[in-house]
């Protein structure tokens, strides 16, 4: 199996990633219905976002929590959508990747999901 080390990898992770994304039961809608996501536009943030995070190449410029509220106003983004995400994403890497990159990628990705979740869940009992 593979180490995660290039940014051709993060491409292969990341498209496999919202390939299954985009067909899943429980998550699928808030992307191809809520946010009507432009995949020219939010795959290539997707690969900066985690050359960022992994190689500390600072590609990725943005505020990766901003995006969530206003997707969470319209459908709320509750813990069992996350843990659905990081299903998936744990499953991406598992089937293509293995070594400290690949771990990284699931820690920082779970604590991500925990912080997101608190906070969706936070805004809206404001
Ligand atoms: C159920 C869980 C999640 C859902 C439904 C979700 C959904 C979305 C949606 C709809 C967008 C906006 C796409 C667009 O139109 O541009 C987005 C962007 C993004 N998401 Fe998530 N997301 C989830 C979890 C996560 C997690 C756990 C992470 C990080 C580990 C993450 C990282 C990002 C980043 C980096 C962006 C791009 C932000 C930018 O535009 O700068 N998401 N997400």
């Amino acid at each position: 199996m593979k180490k995660l080390e290039s940014r051709e990898d993060i491409e292969l992770l990341v498209n496999s990633f919202y390939a299954k994304v985009i067909k899943d039961e429980t998550i699928a809608f808030f992307f191809n219905d809520i946010a009507n996501v432009n995949w020219d536009y939010h795959l290539p943030k997707m690969y900066s976002f985690w050359e960022t995070i992994l190689f500390g190449q600072m590609t990725y410029k943005g505020n990766p929590m901003a995006v969530h509220f206003p997707v969470n106003e319209i459908a709320a983004l509750e813990k069992r959508h996350f843990e659905q995400w990081l299903k998936l994403w744990k499953e991406t890497i598992s089937e293509h990747f293995q070594g400290e990159n690949a771990d990284m990628a699931i820690t920082k990705s779970e604590n991500i999901a925990k912080l997101m979740a608190f906070k969706m869940n936070l805004a809206r009992r404001l």
